[in-house]
């Protein structure tokens, strides 16, 4: 049984519809749930929204996800404490994949200097979930939306998509082809956490 997943994947993937079922799912199966994500509401994920929207320095906004993500996960430390499963529509793997792209022509490299910032400063995930897609075809899933933001790029896409590709190499990860079904997507999180 698993206590603390993460759903990521580029923008249009479809995790956020993926762990909200796998959340009433649990949830009516009479499992204690808590359904969370980044950015978060907070203070902190508010800067964290203006550093997407105005386009932020690269190293403001990797430090601005990162310190929601220090709150944040003190917030997640008290829920598993309680023995509650905590699902996680984004978390650090996201930082390391948007991130880790913008600061690519900045520093050598970027996810190891992201990673060691992070380093025993925030609870693990047992299990992260990657929704893989195309960035074209992820794009055209999302593009009607009225609020697109300036991640939300093929070319950039890209990027963050190759970051993961390189990440999910890690135990942590379990990669999903995001192109199934949602109900067998759904049912793929389900019982892995429950395994
Ligand atoms: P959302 O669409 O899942 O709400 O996330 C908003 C955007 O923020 C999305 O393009 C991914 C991006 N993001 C990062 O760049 N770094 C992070 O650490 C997180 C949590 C999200």
């Amino acid at each position: 049984m698993k206590h603390f997943v993460s759903f990521e994947g580029i923008d249009g993937s479809g995790k956020s519809t993926i762990s909200k079922l796998v959340y009433e799912h649990l949830k009516i199966k009479g499992h204690e749930v808590v359904l969370t994500y980044e950015p978060t509401d907070s203070w902190i994920g508010k800067q964290v929204q203006k550093c997407i929207e105005t386009g932020a320095n690269p190293f403001i906004t990797a430090f601005t996800f990162t310190a929601d993500r220090f709150e944040h996960g003190k917030q997640i430390q008290k829920w598993l404490d309680e023995k509650k499963i905590v699902l996680c529509d984004r978390y650090a793997e996201s930082t390391y994949a948007y991130q880790g792209a913008q600061l690519q022509e900045l520093i050598k490299d970027p996810v190891k200097w992201l990673k060691d910032l992070a380093k025993n400063r925030i609870p693990i995930p047992d299990k992260t979930y990657l929704f893989v897609i195309e960035p074209k075809i992820s794009i055209k899933r999302i593009q009607n939306r009225d609020n697109l933001i300036p991640f939300e790029r093929v070319s950039f896409l890209e990027k963050v998509h190759e970051n993961y590709l390189k990440l999910a190499k890690g135990e942590q990860f379990m990669k999903i082809d995001a192109t199934n079904k949602i109900e067998e997507l759904v049912d793929i999180c389900i019982k892995d956490i429950l395994s």
